[in-house]
């Protein structure tokens, strides 16, 4: 890209990130930074794009899920660990249910810059300003903690290569055995619902007993037990991004080294903002976040700023709009990219749209509102013939509460018992587990009646 440099968003508009203070420990990082090694590979964030293309032609689902902020105190192995097992349970029962490869994609590794509603946050009248992530302040509410310090940066790059070495070996270690899958629905007791899930372990139970009947576990045990796994987070801290930014010497083109998608928040998509004049410029596939204040005016511009070339998988769409809201905007969205006939991933964030600030005072989102949006996504590609591309949820391997509802019914008053997200309320194991059923059943309902139609 000729007119591009990984420095141009300096001299754009920018929103959401820190005035820092200290000029030269900025300077010391970034120089440093910029000597680490890359994270990941074009190799990967190519094979990534080619994957993401065949999910926009519903040969594949994305699942992306992770933490909504990964925090420096939480990080443990154990964390890792549960998390990428919950994702790739959720991954077996979707690849069942949609007979489709499902593409994982952690929001793991580098998720650690947020924006924020308010610039500050008021707590028993006392006015600090807003915690931005652990890779730009403090979550502890003193003055002090939240000056911006730009050598979080390299504690964050340090978390994240750690992160990502235990992914690359649990990709390959045949970590999450899909012969568990009765196990998973254990917590399942009751009603219609715990039913259909039993059912559905059954027939993948089934499906392995077939298999290793006929003798096809042998060679197959290979592909049950290594994975490929991304890793993806928002891009936001253009210091950090750009330090990580290094020229593919095979392509000539600009990587992002931090991650191998990166995605532009609802907050930070200003078509003429530093955000897309930096994620213009990088051959990773990049995804968009699409909130009700997306207008066509504007996606317009930003699908020919993000990818000019149409390029397959380069561009993944994350509708969040909230649960009743769907089908009000995203018709018209649909409506936008069939005009200009753009390639795009169409991907549902149920999350981001449905928080709510519970009775008791915790920020939270209702599980059934969570479950609503994810149908609404579904009925509208049905009725519109596009492609539901895939998933983007914030969630967790821990059993936490920070999610009302599901089939343990976690209430207001639960709240307080296990909260521990740095920012948003993540869905826990179980309630992950039991979206990725509902998911799986969406999209076999798609595929029948599609089939139906196509017979018929
Ligand atoms: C997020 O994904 O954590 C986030 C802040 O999302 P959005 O930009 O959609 O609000
Ligand atoms: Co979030």
């Amino acid at each position: 890209m000729g007119d591009w440099h990984k420095t141009n968003w300096r001299a754009k508009p920018r929103v959401q990130m820190p005035d820092y203070t200290d000029a030269a420990a900025l300077s010391a990082t970034e120089t440093q930074l910029s000597k680490y090694p890359p994270l990941v590979f074009a190799g990967e964030a190519r094979r990534l794009k080619a994957q993401l293309g065949e999910a926009a032609k519903g040969n594949a689902f994305l699942l992306q899920g992770g933490d909504c902020a990964e925090s420096f105190e939480q990080f443990s192995a154990d964390g890792i660990r549960d998390t990428f097992k919950v994702m790739l349970q959720m991954a077996m029962v979707l690849t069942y249910g949609a007979k489709v490869p499902v593409i994982k994609l952690g929001r793991m590794a580098g998720q650690f810059a947020k924006p924020r509603s308010a610039p500050t946050e008021q707590v028993d009248g006392v006015e600090l300003p807003s915690y931005r992530g652990d890779i730009i302040n403090d979550l502890a509410f003193t003055s002090e903690s939240r000056i911006p310090d730009p050598r979080r940066m390299l504690q964050a790059y340090t978390q994240a290569a750690a992160t990502l070495n235990l992914l690359r070996a649990f990709s390959t270690g045949g970590y999450a055995d899909v012969h568990q899958v009765h196990s998973w629905t254990l917590g399942f007791t009751e009603g219609r619902k715990a039913e259909r899930y039993r059912e559905m372990a059954n027939r993948i139970t089934d499906t392995l007993d077939f298999m290793k009947a006929a003798g096809v576990n042998q060679d197959t045990a290979h592909t049950l037990q290594s994975v490929d796994f991304y890793t993806s987070h928002e891009g936001l801290l253009l210091e950090y991004e750009e330090a990580l930014t290094r020229l593919d010497s095979t392509s000539g083109n600009w990587l992002a080294g931090s991650g191998h998608m990166l995605w532009i928040g609802d907050r930070t998509r200003q078509p003429d903002g530093a955000h897309v004049e930096f994620l213009r410029g990088v051959l990773n596939p990049i995804g968009l976040k699409c909130g009700p204040s997306m207008t066509s005016e504007d996606l317009k511009l930003l699908l020919a700023k993000l990818n000019p070339n149409n390029e397959a998988g380069r561009l993944t769409l994350i509708s969040r709009f909230g649960a009743g809201k769907v089908s009000e905007h995203l018709p018209r969205l649909i409506k936008t990219v069939k005009e200009v006939g753009a390639n795009v991933v169409w991907v549902c964030d149920p999350m981001h749209g449905n928080t709510v600030k519970s009775s008791s005072g915790y920020k939270t989102r209702p599980f059934e509102s969570v479950l609503s949006e994810v149908r609404e996504f579904f009925a509208v590609h049905a009725s519109e013939n596009t492609v539901p591309g895939g998933v983007h949820f914030e969630m967790t391997g821990q059993d936490v509460t920070e999610c009302t509802g599901g089939v343990h019914a976690v209430t207001d008053e639960n709240l307080q018992d296990r909260y521990h997200t740095a920012c948003d309320p993540r869905l826990n194991a179980s309630q992950s587990l039991e979206l990725a059923f509902l998911v799986a059943e969406e999209l076999t309902n798609l595929r029948n009646s599609r089939l139906k139609q196509a017979v018929g």
